[in-house]
């Protein structure tokens, strides 16, 4: 049987991604152009800065992805695409790419759901049993979306106010540090003791949604009330505070989904997943359950096309297509 070859494009953020995957769950090439020291002065993405730089990556992205795995166009089965969700001028970079690309060489088009995406970056390190958990959480994400079988989700819990990344950057910024702040948050808290009482935000009994907008305002106080005082607090502790409540809750909550939904496999995705608290605490709770714990590496957690490739090949054999209106969705649901 001939390989099915998927050209991806992922331009949902701050990354122009593009890759080529072989039968769903090989990297052929996977090329990311990230735009993060252009963001940095601003302290967060700038979504008009990001379409700008999109437009200039794009066709380079396009065309390193193809050589790097020295294809021809015409070697391959489809192309897909991120549709949503995400900033739209962003998105239409890549989706207008695609569009363009699939027209020129007459190929299929496959709309992708940046989150499957997200979950599917697993099934290019091991295959995937059902029924199964992941945890995103990202800058723009925090969702514990569960899994019976391929390409169907079900999205179980996911933050009301601001995403775990999103936390990590405001309460960063409030400790004077640089964009993004969740690395180094997560090293300062590796030198602190969590010994500041934080709230934990557990919200209803049952409840897997999340949210992070108390807990930075509580930060915010914290401060705020030391320097009142005259108090000085300890950074690291801080920061080691900060971490042990995200982590405690994404952990705790995670685990008692796994539980409920009787699942084989809990994955981690989005940037988050580099934090060394949440991958300690996550390790710790799992070890020794009947849960297999999948943690990426971190080139596979953070945005690119080869997830969107990957997610794309199901999407693919089920006999989804779009054809040349497709349109990028900033709030497309999974
Ligand atoms: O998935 P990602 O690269 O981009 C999107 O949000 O789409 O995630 C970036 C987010 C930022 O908010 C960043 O501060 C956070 O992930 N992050 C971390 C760590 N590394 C990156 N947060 C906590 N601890 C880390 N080690
Ligand atoms: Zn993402």
């Amino acid at each position: 049987m001939m390989d099915e070859l998927i050209l991806a494009i992922e331009t949902s953020c701050d990354e122009t991604a593009a890759a080529v995957i072989k039968n769903g769950r090989e990297i052929v090439s996977n090329v990311v152009s990230s735009q993060i020291e252009s963001h940095k002065r601003f302290g967060g993405v700038v979504p008009e800065v990001a379409s700008r730089h999109h437009v200039e990556q794009m066709t380079l992205v396009l065309e390193e992805a193809l050589a790097q795995a020295g294809l021809e166009p015409s070697d391959l089965t489809a192309v897909a695409v991120t549709e949503g969700p995400g900033l739209v001028g962003a998105l239409l970079i890549g989706v207008n790419a695609a569009k363009a690309f699939a027209f020129a060489h007459g190929l299929p088009l496959v709309p992708v759901h940046h989150i499957a995406g997200h979950i599917y970056a697993n099934r290019l390190l091991t295959e995937m049993e059902f029924p199964l958990l992941t945890l995103i959480v990202s800058g723009g994400h925090t969702e514990l979306v569960y899994m019976k079988e391929h390409g169907s989700y079900e999205v179980i819990g996911e933050t009301r106010d601001d995403a775990a990344g999103e936390a990590y950057d405001k309460v960063a910024r409030t400790l004077n540090m640089p964009y993004p702040g969740g690395p180094h948050i997560d090293r300062l808290a590796q030198e602190g003791e969590p010994v500041i009482d934080l709230p934990r935000s557990w919200l209803e009994p049952g409840s897997y949604d999340f949210s992070f907008s108390g807990l930075k305002s509580a930060v915010i106080n914290t401060v705020h009330n030391a320097t009142q005082r005259g108090e000085t607090i300890k950074p690291e502790d801080l920061a080691a505070s900060f971490q042990a409540s995200v982590v405690e809750v994404l952990v705790e909550k995670t685990f008692r989904a796994a539980q409920e939904y009787g699942v084989k496999q809990v994955l981690l995705a989005g940037g988050v997943a580099a934090n060394k608290g949440l991958r300690a605490g996550l390790e710790a709770r799992f070890a020794g359950s009947q849960y297999e714990l999948i943690i990426p590496p971190l080139s596979l957690c953070t945005d690119n096309a080869a997830m969107i490739g990957a997610a794309a090949s199901i999407e693919y054999k089920k006999g989804k297509r779009a054809d040349l209106a497709l349109n990028g969705v900033p709030g497309l649901d999974l």
